[in-house]
C-alpha cells in the first residue's frame, strides 16, 4: 500500500514542489491551500482549506482519513510574509501572519497527530532562516517562524515520532517576489526544498533543524 503525505500550502511554490516530489515517489498525496481547487483522483486529494480555521482543518482531516485511511507524513508548509517595519504592519497583517504561520500549523499538527503516532510517521514543518535569526522588516514573520522552531523542538522531546524543521533561506516563489528583494544572489529552487523534505522522510537525519 502506498504511503500517505499531507501537505499544506499545496497550490504554489514550495508546497507544490513537495506535492510533485511525493507523487513522483509513489505516495498518495492530500494537499490543501486557501484557494485550492477541490480535486479527487486515485492518488491525490486536493481541498480548499484555511489552515487558521479549526473547522476547515477538521473537515480536511476527515476527508483525508475517509479516502486514504492512514497518514505517514505531515508537511506543514502554508505561510504568508510581509516586508514591513512594525509601525507599518496593520493589525490584520499581524493576525494573518501569526494565524497562518503558527496557529494554523499547531492546529494541523494537533488534529493529525494521533494518526501520525499510529503510523510512526514524520512531522516536517517549513520554518525559515528567519526562524533562527532576526531580520529587519520581518519582525512578525520572524516571531511566527521562531515559534515554529520552538514548537517543533518541544514536540521532538515530547513525542516518540520524528519531527523536523526545514529552515530555508530565499527560495524563488511568489512569496519571495512579493517581499520585493528580487535581486538576491544564489536563490534556491523550490524543488531543492522538496528534496530536503523528502530526505527527512527517507533518511531520518539526527538534527531537528535542516537548513
Ligand atoms: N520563499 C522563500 O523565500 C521562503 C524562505 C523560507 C521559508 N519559506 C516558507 O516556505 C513556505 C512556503 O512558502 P512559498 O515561498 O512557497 O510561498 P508561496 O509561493 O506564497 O505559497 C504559499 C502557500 O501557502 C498557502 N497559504 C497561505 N495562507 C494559507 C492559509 N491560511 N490556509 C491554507 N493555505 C495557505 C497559499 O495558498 P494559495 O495558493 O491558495 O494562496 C500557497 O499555496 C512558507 O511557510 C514560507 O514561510 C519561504
Amino acid at each position: 500500500m502506498s504511503k500517505v503525505v499531507v501537505v499544506t500550502g499545496s497550490r504554489r511554490g514550495i508546497g507544490k514542489s513537495i506535492v510533485d516530489k511525493f507523487l513522483e515517489e509513489g505516495y498518495n498525496v492530500a494537499g490543501c491551500s486557501k484557494n485550492e481547487k477541490n480535486i479527487v483522483k486515485d492518488n491525490l486529494l486536493l481541498m480548499q482549506v484555511d489552515v487558521s480555521k479549526i473547522s476547515d482543518v477538521k473537515k480536511f482531516y476527515f476527508k483525508v482519513i475517509k479516502k486514504f485511511k492512514d497518514i505517514d507524513v505531515l508537511v506543514n508548509n502554508a505561510g504568508v510574509a510581509f516586508n514591513r517595519s512594525l509601525e507599518d504592519y496593520s493589525i490584520k497583517e499581524i493576525d494573518l501572519t501569526l494565524d497562518t504561520n503558527l496557529r494554523g500549523l499547531i492546529y494541523f499538527t494537533k488534529i493529525f497527530l494521533s494518526k501520525l503516532k499510529d503510523s510512526k510517521g514524520v512531522i516536517i514543518s517549513v520554518s525559515s532562516l528567519a526562524g533562527l535569526k532576526g531580520y529587519s522588516s520581518l519582525s512578525v514573520y520572524c516571531a511566527s517562524k521562531f515559534g515554529v522552531v520552538g514548537f517543533s523542538e518541544s514536540l521532538a522531546k515530547e513525542l516518540k515520532i520524528k519531527v523536523y524543521c526545514v529552515c530555508p533561506g530565499p527560495v524563488g516563489t511568489d512569496m519571495w517576489t512579493g517581499l520585493g528583494w528580487i535581486k538576491y544572489p544564489g536563490i534556491t529552487k523550490p524543488s531543492t526544498i522538496a528534496n530536503k523534505v523528502f530526505d527527512c522522510v527517507i533518511n531520518k537525519p539526527k538534527e531537528l533543524v535542516i537548513k
